[in-house]
This record gives structure tokens, C-alpha cells and sequence, in this order.
């Protein structure tokens, strides 16, 4: 994504209509012959190897298509390409769409490295050397927008309020970076940025007064999207929203971003700083299905290995439950169910029973606290055993939860021996059933 910006440079006094290899006469440029019309299709200027030198001294931005006649990729975009200059045109932006017959001007194409079909770059005043790459959507509507980033500012400048509502209330997702000082170098990420995330529209700010209206004290990018944004005070009354999000408030500045329909939350993968080109990688990675929503979870306390039965959370239960070397029986539970609490002293003696044995692991997670990507948790509680070895197997405990009969299930790898009656009537909160009467019938 990155890109670098070019500098503004002199144009490359080429000798003007003389065709490359020519006479290097030694007249002065006034006495040279009136230079060619440059051929055009469709709005699109039609270059060779002789008219390229000078359609890039005439036209400060040029977008140059390589196409072959046989390529039906370049046929399709054709009428799009045609349709975008036209566009361009009607909005006086300054740009000009061109396009090479690459085998029919073979040099041009080596000189550009040009090993496919259609290729298209673009050359910033007259820089002959350093095109960038085309990388846009192969639209009309695609390719204007790429342009008009690079034509224009990617960002609009936001003055006042008035102007970053009308932005906010006119597009579906707008990024607004909120920058003390725009001379910083993440506003030039951030412009950078701004230039390729084209399904978004952005804009950009120093006024104090904005940062004080949106409730910022320092650099900040916002991502709002139709007229839902939310910029959450940590320091104010907010413990609901942030318990909506998983959030704890030391965990300020971050981002989450939730899709109201679906009401999956995304997060920032790697966790790092917050900057304007974290931020914008994020919100464009999320709009593309490239970040996987994520699960709710607590922290992992610093003792949740101390105690016989260990305290496992979103965060660990992955590491440790699917661990290959060991056997592990895990009580999924609400804090406030009350079967969890009455199985509790039996789960307690279980760990200890079992404190001794290295390969098992008793261990209890909250299932209302930390949500699973295995698979979610829709009774308590739910009881889980996840022997060792590879294939991520789970077996579902359904059985009396008792320590005897906990303890026939581990000393026998995870099945109840075969006089066991079937399993329990699945329930979506099972109750634990009648106890003694399985008691006797598991005696071997
Ligand atoms: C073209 O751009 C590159 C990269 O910005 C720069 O190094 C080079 O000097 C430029 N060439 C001309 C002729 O301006
Ligand atoms: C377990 O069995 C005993 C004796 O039959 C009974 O009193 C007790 O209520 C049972 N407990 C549960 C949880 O069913």
C-alpha cells in the first residue's frame, strides 16, 4: 500500500518532435516545426514511441494503458477507460487517459517493463522514469476516482463543522483524520493511504475547534460510517459500551469497528499503536473481509495456572485446550447459574484428585465473558473433554456431574465405560440427573 509521493521536479526538456534517434540539429526551440497533433480515440490519446515524449511534456498527469489488440481484458475495459476520460473531461480535472499498442511499439513496452495485458501507469510531470503502477478497480467510475485522488487531494481539507457534517452526512464511510499538525508525517501516511482506499472517503483537519467538537485532544483518525459514528469518552460514564466491545478503559486510544447488522466486531489484528496508517490499513482490511471479526474475551489472570482447577478465558483457551500433550476437561459457565455453582465443589475436588497427574488439565472458563471460535457455548454448564493428540478432538460430557463419575470419564480417556446408559436427552441447559442410580451400574 505504500507509495511514494513524487516531488514536483522540472519537466525533462526533451527536443520536441524529434523522433527518437534523429537529427540532433542545433536549432533553438522556436525554430522548431510545429509539433504533431497526438491522435485520439474516444477521448484517448493514441501514442507511439514517437508522440510519448511529447504527450508527457504536455500533460502533467498521464495514465498510459498497454494494451494488445487480441487481449479481451483490454477490450472490456475499453469503453470504461473512454467513459472515465470522459468523465475527467466534464469535471475540468486535469488528467489525461492514453494507451500504447504494446506489441505494435515493442520499444515502449520494454521500456517499461510491460509483460502483460493491459498494464496501466501512471506519469506524474512528465517523469519518465518513475511511473506508478496502476492499481485501481477497472471501472469508469474506478479509475476517475483513482485519478481524482492523485489529481487532487485524496483528502478533503475540513475547515469547520459545517463542512466535515456535510462529508459525514453525504458518504456511507468516511475516514476523517484529525491532525495538530498536517506538516506530520502520518498526514502524509495518511494522504497516502487516502489515495487507494477508494470505497471510502476521506478527509482532513487542524482546526482546534473540530478536535474539540469531536471530543479529540490529540491526532486521531475517525472512521464514520453513514451517520452512525461513536468516538467513546473512556472518561465519562461509557462502562456500557465499553463492556459492549470487550473494552477495558486503560485500553484507550483504540478502535474497534462493529457492523450493525451482522454485530460483529473487528479489532485491530497486530494490537500496535494506534496511527493514521494503522487506522486506515484497519478500516480498509475490514471493509474488504480481510480481518476476522473478533470473540469477546478477558484477560488472562496472572494466576490462572496457580490454582487445582485453572481459570482459562478467550485468550488462552485456544493454547491450552488444544494443547496435543495434554488431556483437558473444561467446565464452561454463566456466573450466574446456579447448576454451575452447585457442580463447583465437585469440579474442585476433581482438579485436586487429578492436581498430580501432568497430562490433565481441569480447568472452568466464563463462557458469558470470553466467546470461543471452536464453537459457542449455549448451556451451563457445559462440560468438554479435549484429549491429547492432534485432530483438535471434542467430546461432550453429558454424563452425572459428580467427582466418581467425572473421574470414570478421565481415568477411562474420555468415555464412560461401555455399560454406561446412553447419553443424557440433549437439553439445552442440562440437569443434572438422578445420581445414584448410574453409580452402581458403573462398578466394573
Ligand atoms: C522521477 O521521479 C523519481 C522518483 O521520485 C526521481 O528520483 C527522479 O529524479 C525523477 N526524474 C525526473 C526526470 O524528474
Ligand atoms: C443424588 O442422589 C442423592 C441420593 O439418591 C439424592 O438425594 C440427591 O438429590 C441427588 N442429587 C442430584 C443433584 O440429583
Amino acid at each position: 500500500m505504500s507509495r511514494q509521493l513524487l516531488p514536483v521536479l522540472l519537466l525533462l526538456l526533451l527536443r520536441a518532435s524529434c523522433p527518437w534517434g534523429q537529427e540532433q540539429g542545433a536549432r533553438s526551440p522556436s525554430e522548431e516545426p510545429p509539433e504533431e497533433e497526438i491522435p485520439k480515440e474516444d477521448g484517448i490519446l493514441v501514442l507511439s514511441r514517437h508522440t510519448l515524449g511529447l504527450a508527457l511534456r504536455e500533460h502533467p498527469a498521464l495514465l498510459v494503458e498497454f494494451y494488445a489488440p487480441w487481449c479481451g481484458h483490454c477490450q472490456a475495459l475499453a469503453p470504461e477507460y473512454s467513459k472515465a476520460a470522459a468523465v475527467l473531461a466534464a469535471e475540468s480535472m486535469v488528467v489525461t487517459l492514453a494507451k500504447v499498442d504494446g506489441p505494435a511499439q515493442r520499444e515502449l513496452a520494454e521500456e517499461f517493463g510491460v509483460t502483460e495485458y493491459p498494464t496501466l501507469k501512471f506519469f506524474r510531470n512528465g517523469n519518465r522514469t518513475h511511473p506508478e503502477e496502476y492499481t485501481g478497480p477497472r471501472d469508469a467510475e474506478g479509475i476517475a476516482e483513482w485519478l481524482r485522488r492523485r489529481v487532487g487531494p485524496s483528502a478533503m481539507r475540513l475547515e469547520d463543522e459545517a463542512a466535515a457534517q456535510a462529508l459525514i452526512g453525504g458518504r456511507d464511510l468516511v475516514v476523517i483524520g484529525f491532525f495538530q499538525d498536517l506538516q506530520d508525517e502520518d498526514v502524509a501516511t495518511f494522504l497516502a493511504l487516502a489515495q487507494d482506499a477508494l470505497d471510502m472517503t476521506f478527509g482532513l483537519t487542524d482546526r482546534p475547534r473540530l478536535f474539540q467538537q469531536f471530543g479529540l485532544t490529540k491526532d486521531t483518525v475517525v472512521l464514520f460510517k453513514k451517520v452512525l459514528f461513536v468516538v467513546v469518552d473512556v472518561a465519562a460514564d461509557n462502562e456500557h459500551v465499553l463492556q459492549y466491545f470487550g473494552l477495558k478503559a486503560e485500553a484507550a486510544p483504540t478502535l474497534r469497528l462493529v457492523n450493525l447488522e451482522t454485530t460483529k466486531k473487528y479489532a485491530p489484528v497486530d494490537g500496535g499503536p494506534v496511527t493514521a496508517a494503522s487506522i486506515t490499513a484497519f478500516c480498509h482490511a475490514v471493509l474488504n473481509g480481510q480481518v476476522k471479526p473478533y470473540l469477546l474475551s478477558q484477560e488472562i489472570p496472572p494466576d490462572w495456572d496457580q490454582r487445582p482447577v485453572k481459570t482459562l478465558v478467550g485468550k488462552n483457551f485456544e493454547q491450552v485446550a488444544f494443547d496435543e500433550t495434554k488431556n483437558v476437561f473444561v467446565k464452561f459457565y454463566a456466573p450466574w447459574c446456579t447448576h454451575c455453582k452447585e457442580m463447583a465443589p465437585a469440579w474442585e475436588a476433581l482438579a485436586e484428585k487429578y492436581q498430580d497427574h501432568e497430562d490433565i488439565i481441569i480447568a472452568e472458563l466464563d463462557a458469558t465473558a470470553n466467546e470461543l471460535d471452536a464453537f459457542a457455548v449455549h448451556g451451563f454448564p457445559t462440560l468438554k473433554y479435549f484429549p491429547a493428540g492432534p485432530g483438535r478432538k471434542v467430546i461432550e460430557y453429558k454424563s452425572t456431574r459428580d467427582l466418581e463419575t467425572f473421574s470414570k470419564f478421565l481415568d477411562n480417556g474420555g468415555v464412560l465405560p461401555t455399560e454406561e446408559p446412553p447419553e443424557e436427552p440433549a437439553a439445552p441447559f442440562p440437569e443434572p440427573p438422578a445420581n445414584s442410580t448410574m453409580g452402581s451400574k458403573e462398578e466394573l
